[in-house]
């Protein structure tokens, strides 16, 4: 069964389309288009159209430095005003074509077929790109919707545990900064692994359509997004101490339990607020527990005074004090400025001492 429903932006009305096999559909209405496809998918994509274009997803390739390779296979391609790029893959796929599409001939228009759990239930919405320069990680970007999204939920039959996790824990989050009953109706659905299909279709929609509120709401990220970074200040500098090593979702998961101990630390919670935030804490706990804890004996070990450093870096901060999410009196998520002192850096590595202990990281 297919579902769609539209969201809203300054730039367009897009339509979202979410199903099993839409593949095949896609291509056939977008045969004249120039595809941009991750060189993972070769085998899943079948070529029925002439102008493509294979890139890796990796980090390295979504960057600035990056970008007029790009651009100028769209211009060998002949790709004009008028013209059409279909992108198919993950996040770093969607940030590369969305930027990509934004400057091209001061823009054109795209469609996206996210393939990964975390491009469909959480990236793909929202319009924006992230594109890393001089080594900096999504430090430049712009927004620029696509003009429709497909999401064949066919394409999660490959990825591996620790893609899925990823997306659930992105899911988890958009869930829980909403309010109190969509978080619990999330839970309600009891997602975890192995997803079917039709979980996953179901999962999908639910997150979207609250994402939708948000981004509706404050599509530039100017004031009701910005809860939606829960996690994200913790998480960044865990994944920039080991160099990419933990996948994003999964620092995402992290960066939450940790923002909850240091919120539990400043007594910012109140009963509800510690009994809200516990609920969040042992999904995020259970799903590392029971699907990935042999991961966690991979990662790196982490010093905890190049995370502070880290930390300290996040562009989102000010000059003089960190700018963090937080969970607060009943749990609701608010923006914190924290002014820059020892005793906050202390109260910090803290966090993060208590937060790796429940997740069970062995090394740091
Ligand atoms: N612009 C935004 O709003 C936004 C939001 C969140 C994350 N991001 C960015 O997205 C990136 C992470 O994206 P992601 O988690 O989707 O992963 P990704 O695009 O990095 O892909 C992860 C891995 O999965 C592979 N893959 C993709 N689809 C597959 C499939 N169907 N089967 C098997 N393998 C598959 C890829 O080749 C890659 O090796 C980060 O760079 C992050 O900064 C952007
Ligand atoms: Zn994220």
């Amino acid at each position: 069964m297919q579902e769609s429903f539209s969201v809203v932006s300054s730039s367009n009305s897009y339509q979202v389309q979410i199903g099993e096999n839409l593949l095949e559909q896609v291509i056939n209405k977008h045969k004249d288009s120039f595809f941009i496809i991750d060189s993972n998918l070769k085998k899943i994509v079948p070529i029925k159209f002439k102008n493509y274009i294979f890139i890796e997803a990796t980090e390295k390739n979504k960057s600035l430095e990056k970008i007029p390779e790009i651009i100028l296979k769209m211009r060998e391609a002949r790709l004009n005003r008028t013209s059409h790029v279909v992108a198919i893959g993950g996040g770093i796929i969607q940030d590369i074509v969305t930027f990509a599409a934004s400057i091209y001939m001061r823009g054109i228009s795209w469609t996206y077929m996210p393939t990964t759990l975390l491009g469909m239930i959480d990236s793909c919405v929202g319009g924006k790109s992230a594109i890393n320069i001089l080594g900096y990680k999504n430090l430049i970007g712009n927004f620029h919707p696509p003009k429709s999204i497909s999401i064949d939920v066919s394409f999660l039959e490959t990825l591996n545990n620790e893609q899925i996790v990823c997306g659930l824990y992105e899911a988890v989050k958009i869930s829980y900064a909403k309010d109190i009953e969509t978080f619990l109706s999330y839970l309600d659905c009891s997602p975890k692994l192995p997803l079917n299909n039709s979980t996953a279709q179901n999962l999908i929609s639910k997150v979207l359509k609250t994402k939708k509120w948000f981004i509706e709401i404050d599509e530039f990220d100017q004031k009701e997004r910005l809860i939606l970074n829960f996690g994200h200040t913790f998480c960044h500098a865990l994944e920039s101490s080991t160099d990419f090593a933990i996948a994003h979702g999964i620092a995402v998961g992290m960066g939450m339990i940790i923002a909850i101990q240091f919120s539990k630390n400043e007594n910012l919670l109140n009963d509800k607020g510690i009994e809200r935030t516990e609920l969040l804490k042992n999904y995020i706990k259970g799903i590392i527990n029971n699907y990935i804890s042999d991961l966690l004996e991979k990662y790196p070990k982490l010093d905890l005074n190049y995370v502070l450093k880290n930390f300290d870096n996040d562009k989102k901060h000010e000059t003089n004090s960190y700018r963090i999410i937080l969970p607060k009196d009943d749990g609701g998520l608010v923006m914190i400025n924290k002014d820059k002192t020892e005793n906050a850096r202390q109260k910090i590595i803290k966090a993060y001492q208590e937060g790796l202990k429940i997740v069970g990281y062995p090394n740091f």
